[in-house]
């Protein structure tokens, strides 16, 4: 298995083009199967993930192309679906449950592994399921499998959500686009992936207003057509390379990127002293002198913190001057990166869903391993700030969500190496 090496070696200056979302990516690729007509999509990701995503939708029948070649793919589900997505595929990636929505709506039926134990908690599917099921679908469960059935096809609802979950609101409102009537759905998630896939939805001849607010309505229509639509930027990426000159020091200018997909965040990081300006180009962030200050942190649902960013930022507070107390509350074992952490010498104490970290004055390189996608690329980024070198293996989990991160770090000068097992 390939392993990371990376040397702290002073400030960073230059700038990072940031990709488009994965998160967005994995959910408007299902949508293909809401149309026959083509649907294409630009400034894709080139991640392991969106690979993932590729293997379910062809094996559900759909044509999917073009990911070699750059960040374009193109897909079309013209042809017969085949409406069983094998746990081989879907315990690979949770994401791959967004194709229960858009099977349903398009063939009335879908059989769809459950994603199984997850590392960052149970994260079961109720309301997914709930969702579903309002619509006028009959679900069960056997042998691991979400057998879904709606044989008098969808119908649109009012569903309020207990947690504004993001895939369940994504799920719903991919089903209910083809439902007959309207669906009202409350407690939406409002994250910017969602209003990317309601764009995409509507630019496919959807009727959806709300999007981004906590009530999503849909106006069902007889079919989807073919469209073309631009990933919008990864705001997880974008708040992950923001915090490389943070910790590292330096100025560094992310391309691309838009305060509006991390205001909570930058916020925060503004509050711990380091320089957070918005450019013709994108986002510029610098740190000249001195330490950080330590904030406190509490996860939330977009607009707030995002969960994917607390371990990034748990790097940073390493070696913030104060304590620094750090809240999540979405999912409920996300912390498997403080023992790493740790032997890299932060003083770091989890009790329950708060962690608690007293900043050091520097942190010393180590052999670590990445148990998460999030969590291994806050090694890489406390790896940057660290004196001496720090060796970061199971980095598969990396490739799910960044791509060339190495080439990316390097380029603003960082010294970081993949090698090669
Ligand atoms: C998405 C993101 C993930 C991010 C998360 C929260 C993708 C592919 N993944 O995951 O990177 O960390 O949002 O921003 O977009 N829950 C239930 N029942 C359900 C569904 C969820 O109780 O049926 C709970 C989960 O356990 C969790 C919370 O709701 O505690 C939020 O999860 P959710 O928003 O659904 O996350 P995902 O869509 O899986």
């Amino acid at each position: 298995m390939d392993s990371i090496r990376v040397k702290g070696n002073g400030s960073l200056k230059g700038e990072i083009p940031i990709a488009g979302a994965k998160n967005a990516c994995l959910t408007l690729m299902p949508a293909t199967l809401l149309s026959e007509e083509p649907l294409t999509l630009t400034n894709a990701p080139r991640l392991s993930d969106i690979a993932t995503m590729t293997q379910l939708l062809q094996s559900l029948g759909a044509e999917v192309s073009g990911l070699q070649e750059g960040q374009v793919i193109a897909m079309s589900s013209h042809g017969p679906i085949n409406p069983v997505a094998d746990y081989d595929i879907v315990r690979k990636m949770r994401a791959s449950n967004l194709v229960l929505g858009p099977l349903l709506a398009r063939e009335g039926r879908a059989v769809v592994s459950l994603p199984g134990g997850c590392a960052i908690g149970a994260r079961p599917m109720d309301l997914h399921i709930h969702g579903l099921e309002a619509l006028g679908a009959e679900i069960d469960l056997r042998d691991g499998y979400l057998h879904a059935k709606a044989r008098k096809g969808l119908k649109g609802a009012k569903i309020e959500l207990r947690v504004a979950s993001v895939g369940a609101t994504e799920n719903i409102v991919m089903a209910a686009t083809l439902a007959k009537g309207t669906t009202i759905l409350k407690n939406a998630a409002r994250e910017p992936e969602i209003v990317d896939l309601v764009q995409c939805l509507r630019a496919m001849g959807a009727q959806i207003e709300g999007e981004g607010t906590g009530t999503i309505t849909i106006q069902g229509v007889d079919r989807l057509h073919g469209a073309t639509h631009r990933v919008v930027a990864d705001r997880i990426e974008l708040g992950t390379y923001m915090l490389a000159p943070a910790i590292a020091g330096g100025e560094v200018e992310l391309l691309g990127g838009r305060r509006d997909l991390v205001g909570a965040f930058s916020d925060k990081l503004e509050e711990a002293g380091v320089e957070v300006t918005e450019t013709a180009k994108g986002i510029k962030v610098s740190r000249k002198n001195g330490r950080v200050r330590s904030v406190n942190v509490r996860t939330e649902v977009f607009p707030g913190f995002p969960t994917d960013l607390q371990a990034q930022m748990m790097a940073l507070m390493c070696t913030a001057d104060g304590v620094a107390e750090l809240e999540e509350t979405i999912f409920e074992n996300r912390f498997m990166h403080a023992p790493e952490l740790m032997r890299m010498g932060a003083e770091i104490e989890v009790h329950g869903g708060t962690a608690r970290v007293r900043g050091v004055k520097s942190l010393k390189g180590a052999p670590v391993m990445a148990t998460d996608l999030r969590a291994s690329v806050s090694l890489i980024l406390a790896g940057l700030a660290a004196k001496g070198e720090t060796l970061v293996s199971r980095v598969y989990h990396l490739d799910r969500g960044y791509e060339h991160v190495v080439g990316k770090l390097r380029g603003v000068g960082a010294e970081i190496e993949r090698i090669k097992s």
